[in-house]
């Protein structure tokens, strides 16, 4: 990288992802922006939008990610490529492949275990390169957050319950992608206990009272691969995460998700019901215990997931341009220096609140709807 300001490509840029991430670098004014995206006018309309902010405006480019020699074009020259293009089952490695090959580093707003695979694979081909894959909420600040709050012990953590989720949209992409989830990245109703995965299947929970939470919920207990390495490089032996979920239309269609092509889109359609009339929130929150069985409770609170996904992408390219990242293939959650990133997270437009709080979850965020 020169002396000069990075300049910074993100595909997918007009997306609810991508607009969130290049609203926040472009606030920050430490990048040169190059915005690419399949159709133009939402592209200009974000540079439109954000010209009322000031500095110097993105350029942009229409491009297909398909048009490989196109991709390629718009990589050169870019110091790091930010996709956020999706959904990332079906974009795999494809920017990451023309970007490294391009000469750029790389960030991902998505990253299951099939898209590191395919990236450490790349990264060993291409000496000297830096592949940032993870970005996001979840995967993502699911894995920084519990780092940083271990940071903030005395003592070693032994046990971590999280809570992740709230009232939201989808959009078609993250609903297509979350469906697939579970093929790649972990599974629903397992937990560690003693440093190994539990047995017993744990149950979903529904109409559950749910520290912090300003509403009863449905929690799926979900142990990811994610949350198994930070368990594991913390020292922690018992761990068990949930994904929530407020308003009944998206419980019942994760019960009973229709088959096949359908299914995104009811997902999307039962988010929109049950945000109707509602302000939407997410809440991530995280309790660690130590041996000697003090606990720290960390809650982040934001409006919506793609806000806090952009966010955290956005902080990604800032670690990796800043030179704070080493060669080769990195999880966002599990790279960044966790009180680095989460300054300038609480500093960011997504996030409304980030609190560390003594004690545990239960005892000082119990079902308290005038907290938030
Ligand atoms: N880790 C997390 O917590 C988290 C949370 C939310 C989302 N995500 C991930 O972030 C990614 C983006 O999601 P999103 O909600 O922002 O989706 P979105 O709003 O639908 O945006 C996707 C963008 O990608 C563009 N795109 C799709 N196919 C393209 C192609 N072939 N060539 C060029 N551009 C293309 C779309 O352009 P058009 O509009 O022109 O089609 C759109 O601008 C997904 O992979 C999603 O799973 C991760």
């Amino acid at each position: 990288m020169t002396g000069l300001a990075p300049v910074v490509g993100v595909v997918g840029a007009a997306g609810a992802v991508g607009a969130a991430a290049v609203a926040e670098l472009h606030r920050r004014g430490r990048h040169v922006l190059r915005l690419a995206g399949r159709r133009r006018a939402p592209l200009d309309a974000l540079c439109h939008g954000l010209a009322a902010t000031g500095g110097p405006p993105p350029t942009v480019e229409v491009l297909d990610i398909n048009d490989t020699e196109a991709l390629h074009r718009f990589c050169t020259g870019c110091d790091v490529v930010l996709n956020c293009a999706g959904p990332a089952y079906l974009v795999e490695d494809r920017v990451a492949r023309a970007a490294l090959a391009s000469g750029a580093d790389y960030v991902d707003a998505a990253g299951d275990d099939v898209l590191w695979e395919q990236v450490e694979a790349l990264v060993a081909r291409v000496p000297g390169r830096i592949a940032v894959i993870s970005a996001g909420m979840m995967p993502g600040l699911s894995a920084l957050l519990p780092r940083y709050l271990a940071a903030t012990l005395s003592d070693r953590p032994r046990r971590l319950l999280g809570y992740l989720g709230g009232r939201d949209r989808f959009t078609a992409t993250a609903a297509a992608d979350y469906l697939r989830v579970g093929e790649g990245f972990g599974t629903a109703g397992a937990a560690l206990t003693g440093g190994v995965r539990a047995r017993q299947p744990l149950p979903t929970r529904t109409d559950a009272e749910l520290p912090f939470f300003p509403e009863l919920a449905t929690a799926v207990p979900y142990l990811s691969t994610e949350l198994e390495r930070v368990a594991r490089s913390l020292g922690v032996t018992d761990a068990t995460w949930h994904s929530v979920f407020a308003g009944p239309h998206v419980a019942q269609v994760l019960r009973q998700p229709p088959a096949g092509v359908d299914a995104p889109e009811a997902l999307r359609r039962a988010a929109e019901l049950d945000a109707f009339g509602h302000a939407t929130y997410q809440l991530i929150v995280v309790e660690l215990t130590t041996v000697a069985g003090d606990a720290q409770t960390l809650v982040l609170r934001g409006d919506n997931a793609s806000a806090l996904t952009g966010a955290f992408a956005a902080v990604a390219v800032a670690a990796l341009t800043e030179g704070t990242l080493a060669v080769g293939p990195h999880h966002a959650g599990e790279a960044l220096d966790p009180r680095v990133a989460v300054d300038l997270l609480a500093g960011s437009a997504a996030v409304s609140d980030l609190t560390v709080f003594d004690g545990e979850a239960a005892d000082v965020g119990g079902h308290v709807e005038e907290a938030l």
